[in-house]
């Protein structure tokens, strides 16, 4: 072979070593040297293969993704990156805050946080100064997002949301925020007001609508109502219904919503919270200026993919973004086949999963068993000793991985110091002190 070819045939060969731009994650085994994860600064200076600055990370439960994302979050900040975490379904970043002097919000049953799925978000920060010209681009943001939330929320209860689900919606939200009548100021409306909109029909609706009358009306729309019920009366309410309770600083370093309490609820609770929250880190990054670095955190991703297309389509636009928006989007989930639960074999759900795995430039890959090894394996296109290291010397330690940058590989084990990251990552307390 000739001396282009060996990189291919011994992929694990040290080579040179990135440029030490970004976080220091620790240790490349490779070369000995440092290891610096960067994924916008390796987008914008070309590492061949990092078209974006996206992150995939896999890892058995408790080889320590969270902690590899908790530690890139925290020494990011240094330069200037802000992290929201969308959801936080295990409470594990709520250390993370408080060492940073930021208190998590808690939601669920009994607890005094609210959300309002319908909030203008950090979109409705100082509307009312805002010139005429940029709060109708706003409103037109805001109003697009609404009805994509509006979508998922329905879809996640199994029901489809048609065109024509879709002009009565935006109707209603018209009318109800006051976009329709020119109000300058626009009232925040709730998911029960929708509802009520929707149950008690406005004789102009109908008729905007074209429906032919009252009767036909609710017959057409009673899938829909019935699906933001759930919402206002089933066992969701009085989580999603009322005005947001919390104040949240979108210009905080990080900003996490936990939602543990949620758990008990099942998984569509949980998925339900997440769609909210996605729509709102959507109007985040939105609103970003140039310049304004994000990190947004999805772990245990799959959590919310499973409440159907929407959201999985929801994610994938997101990432599809990021690149424009600088924002660097994580994706933690187990295992690639827990995305691929969204849907049945061969379905747009599954293609559009499986696309995701593309979005992310780069992939970490912490310990897996033997058959997950060989999963990711097929579906990455490894070779037999770079899967080796996922299977093999990952598992021997925690925080340790096979980091695919664009076309390069490097074993690198992230480094936790003791002392002080040691109190952000400890998810095994809870084990310990039963
Ligand atoms: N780089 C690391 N070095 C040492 N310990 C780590 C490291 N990363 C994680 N851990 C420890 O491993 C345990 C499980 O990690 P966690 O990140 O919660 O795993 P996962 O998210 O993959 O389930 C935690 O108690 C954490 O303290
Ligand atoms: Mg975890």
């Amino acid at each position: 072979m000739t001396s282009e070819q060996v990189g291919g045939v011994w992929p694990l060969i040290a080579a040179d070593n990135l440029e030490p731009t970004g976080a220091l994650m620790g240790i490349d085994w490779l070369s000995g040297g440092a290891f610096y994860a960067d994924p916008i600064g390796w987008t914008l200076s070309g590492v061949p293969g990092v078209t974006n600055p996206n992150v995939m990370i896999f890892g058995a439960p408790g080889q320590g993704k969270s902690g590899t994302v908790k530690l890139f979050c925290l020494r990011m900040m240094a330069f200037g990156y802000r992290t929201l975490i969308l959801g936080d379904v295990k409470d594990e970043y709520e250390p993370l805050c408080r060492l940073l002097g930021l208190e998590p919000f808690a939601i669920g049953h009994g607890l005094p946080a609210r959300i309002n799925p319908l909030d203008f978000g950090p979109l409705g920060e100082g509307w009312r100064w805002l010139p005429a010209r940029q709060a109708k681009h706003r409103a037109a943001i805001v109003f697009g997002r609404w009805l994509l939330l509006i979508r998922g929320l329905v879809g996640s209860q199994h029901v489809p949301f048609s065109p024509s689900d879709e002009t009565v919606i935006a109707t209603v939200l018209r009318e109800l925020t006051g976009y329709g009548s020119g109000a300058s100021e626009l009232r925040e409306v709730t998911v029960p007001q929708v509802w009520g909109a929707l149950d008690e029909p406005a004789e102009a609706l109908v008729r905007e609508c074209r429906y032919q009358n009252r009767r036909h009306f609710l017959d057409a729309t009673r899938a829909v109502r019935d699906a933001l019920g759930a919402l206002v009366k089933g066992h969701l309410a009085g989580l999603f219904d009322e005005r947001t309770t919390v104040d949240i600083d979108w210009k905080a370093p990080i900003q996490s919503l936990s939602l543990s309490r949620l758990e008990a609820l099942g998984d569509e609770a949980v998925g339900v919270a997440l769609t909210c929250l996605n729509s709102w880190g959507r109007g985040m990054t939105q609103v970003a200026e140039p310049g304004d670095l994000r990190i947004v955190v999805r772990d245990e991703a799959w959590k919310q993919m499973r409440l159907g297309v929407d959201a999985v389509k929801s994610l994938d636009a997101d990432l599809r973004l990021s690149r424009r928006d600088g924002c660097v989007q994580i994706v933690a989930a187990h295992k690639p086949s827990d995305m691929l639960t969204v849907g049945d074999d061969g379905s747009q759900a599954v293609a559009i999963a499986k696309d995701l795995l593309h979005l992310c430039a780069t992939k970490v890959l912490l310990g897996q068993d033997e058959k997950v090894g060989a999963e990711l394996s097929a579906m990455l296109g490894l070779q037999p000793m770079t899967g080796h290291v996922v299977t093999g010397w990952a598992t021997a330690a925690k925080g340790r991985a096979l980091w695919l940058v664009g076309n390069r590989a490097f074993k690198v084990q992230t480094i936790c110091l003791p002392g002080f990251d040691d109190a952000v990552l400890d998810t095994n307390s809870a084990l310990v002190a039963s």
